[in-house]
């Protein structure tokens, strides 16, 4: 496989509905009194009504190719800005919470995976939470999957003549690659509706 035949923003969701992770991690937050999130990888911002909803700011990162792609959707707003991972990786921010929503299990390195896991903890204030959701075993991987190939560790979901990764976690495994990856400490682990879902704290 060619690199320029790498192009993780295909594997942006096409749904609508927001992410129930975020739904139900905002609630708990809010309630801790976080104000300032980051939604890292926010796709097609599916959870931005969601977090605008219980928090007062919102950072939105993404890769520049998919930014030029949404950003005649992000609302001019003081309370939302859009930054690329490598403004969000290099600015002073810190924030109370950030959130990692279905984008860890698409990246097709794991180096990548576990750098993203790093700015994301290097970016959360002290004792700030990480919400990690991967899907696990999910319908529209496993039907994808029964004609893919395998790259690394990861199964490979072709988009004509492009593709997009399904990295297919168990809870352990997970888990272990956060542990490995950064100092952050599991808070909660829980599942839904064929997601992990876990928060993590920055100690
Ligand atoms: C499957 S989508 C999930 C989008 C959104 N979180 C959601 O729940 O709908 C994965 C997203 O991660 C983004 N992404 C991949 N690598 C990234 C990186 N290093 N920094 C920021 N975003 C990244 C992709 O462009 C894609 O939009």
């Amino acid at each position: 496989m060619r690199p320029k035949d790498i192009q993780i923003e295909y594997s942006a969701l096409s749904q609508k509905i927001s992410a129930y992770s975020v739904r139900w991690a905002s609630k708990c937050l809010a309630k801790q009194g976080v104000t300032n999130v980051a939604e890292v990888g926010c796709g097609r911002l599916r959870n931005l009504s969601v977090l605008r909803e219980y928090f007062e700011t919102v950072d939105l990162v993404e890769t520049n190719n998919q930014i030029k792609k949404i950003r005649d959707l992000v609302p001019e707003s003081n309370a939302v800005n859009l930054l690329s991972n490598e403004e969000f990786e290099k600015q002073n921010t810190k924030y109370d919470a950030i959130f990692l929503i279905s984008v860890l299990h698409t990246l097709p390195y794991k180096i990548d995976r576990a750098k993203i896991l790093q700015v994301c903890e290097s970016n959360l204030n002290n004792g700030g939470i990480l919400v990690l959701d991967v899907p696990q075993s999910e319908n529209y991987y496993n039907r994808r999957r029964s004609t893919s190939r395998k790259f690394n560790d990861v199964w490979l979901i072709r988009h004509g003549d492009r593709y997009s990764f399904y990295k297919s976690y168990f809870r352990a495994e997970l888990n272990n690659f956060v542990r490995d990856s950064t100092t952050l400490e599991l808070v909660i682990p829980t599942f839904y509706s064929k997601h992990l879902i876990s928060l993590w704290r920055c100690p």
